[in-house]
């Protein structure tokens, strides 16, 4: 890795490649969080190794997984200033950049796995993506993880005063936090990576997250309750820098667009298959007791969480709510 960090970050050209006349080869470093074995971490690898092909190994995507390159505060300056070329962070952490995405942390907007994919392919998925113009990132595209669901140590989470009085580690979002105050319990954004250490030093007595960051991470081996909520959901914009973007050759860059948007539909089937399936064996291998809201359940959050909805509303209209909601 040393030898990957000294080299110069645009464009690369890695001493083999050389060798093999490939000298003019462009480099894309794509940073991110999670581990190799989950949504995120397999779609990366797939878009690295449809480009390769498409493009006879005229482009190469590096991947670097488990924030070993950059954590997540660093990797969307590093993004910026054109140290890495392409990152995936969670739409929640980029609230901050762009407040409107908050639309998307609303517990319980979307239905299910295909209203997700519906609205990340289609028009409004096109439109949240164009808010980055702004901010001079390109966005290629939404990817998915899945729904997220709660784990506590501190007993199981059904109702919400069960809530009432616990740390949760969230990420960085304003209608994240709320949501766990609405609850009545303590939110605080930290690091993806720091949460196992946190956990087991007693820092939070629980998170909200997808089986398969439960599962990757080990999460599960911490909590002694998971609540299958599906409340709300994690999802992924990918980033590339734009002025590395601008560079490209158009053909090029409809080639990078194209595998991207296979990559996209691949990985939300994928997702869901991965997230069922740890699912499986979690319940088979853990001492985790899992259970599953009921919609009576799940009325009585919805309850409780509607503030949300009348606090976006006010601070930036409808549009969006209508907007996802009224996708098929
Ligand atoms: C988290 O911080 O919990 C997630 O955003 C990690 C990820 O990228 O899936």
């Amino acid at each position: 890795l040393v030898a990957v960090f000294s080299h110069d970050p645009m464009h690369k050209i890695e001493d083999d490649d050389e060798q093999h006349g490939l000298s003019d080869q462009i480099v894309i470093k794509f940073s991110h969080v999670v581990a190799e074995n989950t949504p995120k971490g397999l779609a990366a690898e797939k878009f690295a190794d449809i480009i390769a092909d498409r493009t006879d190994g005229k482009i190469k995507v590096e991947v670097f997984p488990n924030e070993i390159m950059y954590s997540d505060e660093k990797e969307l300056n590093a993004l910026k200033k054109g140290d890495v070329q392409m990152i995936a962070p969670s739409y929640s952490k980029m609230t901050e950049v762009i407040p409107e995405w908050q639309v998307l942390d609303l517990p319980f907007i979307f239905q299910d796995e295909q209203h997700v994919q519906n609205v990340y392919t289609g028009e409004v998925g096109k439109r949240l993506l164009g808010e980055l113009e702004s901010e001079n990132i390109k966005g290629l595209a939404l990817w998915g993880n899945g729904f997220k669901q709660m784990t506590s140590s501190r007993g199981a989470l059904i109702e919400p005063e069960d809530f009432s009085g616990q740390r949760f580690r969230i990420m960085p979002s304003d209608t994240i936090a709320k949501q766990f105050e609405l609850m009545g319990a303590i939110p605080k954004a930290s690091s993806f990576n720091d949460v196992y250490i946190a956990l087991e030093g007693n820092e939070f007595d629980g998170q909200e997250n997808t089986i398969s960051n439960i599962y990757s991470k080990g999460f599960y081996r911490l909590q002694k309750d998971m609540t299958v909520s599906n409340h709300g959901y994690l999802g992924y914009s990918v980033l590339m820098n734009a002025e590395f973007w601008n560079s490209l050759e158009p053909e090029l860059q409809t080639q990078i667009q194209k595998a991207m948007d296979e990559t996209t539909e691949w990985m939300l089937k994928e997702s869901k298959k991965m997230n069922d399936s740890q699912l499986i064996r979690m319940k088979q291998n853990s001492k985790l007791k899992i259970h599953e809201l009921s919609e009576a359940e799940k009325d009585r959050w919805r309850k409780v969480f509607m503030p949300l909805y009348e606090t976006y509303s006010s601070e930036y209209g409808e549009r969006w709510i209508e907007d996802i909601r009224n996708v098929r």
